[in-house]
């Protein structure tokens, strides 16, 4: 069946939201897909859809400095381990670089030893940052330079 990687619209975040369970399992993180997001950073916030509804997502923006910043990456669990997260960042890399983005950043909670062996896998630095969240709440940061980049 095939996937077609877009510009992401409310309508599929709505969707994701919606199945929520298949993309996060038992972790609720409906209160982070910030639809303002997908409103200001529309060329950046992606969907994977395909006839069965929308196979994975990723929402991130540019930031000022040029950081590619991933604020959210699923994939659907019928769809796990056959590539599409790794060409959901392909396609946010295109997207990030046409806004002068010259490095990526992501951040996922220390216990998310899937999303840190997946962003090894995409050649990510990782590394815990104890109070990026506030005193005493430590997050995972991810980095990588675009290649290319100065
Ligand atoms: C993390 C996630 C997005 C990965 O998506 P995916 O579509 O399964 O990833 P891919 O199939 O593109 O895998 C890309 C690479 O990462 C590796 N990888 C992905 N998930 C992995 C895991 N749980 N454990 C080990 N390696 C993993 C793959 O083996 C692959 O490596 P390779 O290309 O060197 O062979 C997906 O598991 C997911 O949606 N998880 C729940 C949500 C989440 O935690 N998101 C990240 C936090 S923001």
């Amino acid at each position: 069946m095939a996937v077609h990687i877009v510009p992401a619209q409310v309508t599929d975040v709505q969707r994701v939201l919606a199945d929520h369970p298949r993309y996060w399992g038992d972790r609720d993180l409906r209160s982070l897909h910030l639809l303002a997001l997908v409103q200001e950073f529309g060329s950046t916030c992606l969907a994977a859809r395909a006839d069965d509804g929308i196979r994975g997502y990723l929402i991130g923006f540019v930031t000022p400095d040029g950081t590619g910043y991933v604020h959210l990456i699923a994939t659907r669990d019928d769809t796990r381990g056959t590539g599409l997260g790794r060409d959901l960042y392909a396609a946010f890399v295109e997207a990030a670089r046409e806004q002068g983005a010259v490095r990526l950043k992501a951040i996922t909670s220390v216990a998310n030893e899937g999303s840190v062996a997946f962003h090894r896998s995409l050649g990510f630095q990782a590394r815990v940052e104890e109070d990026y969240n506030g005193p005493g709440r430590a997050m995972v940061v991810f980095t990588r330079a675009l290649p290319g980049a100065p």
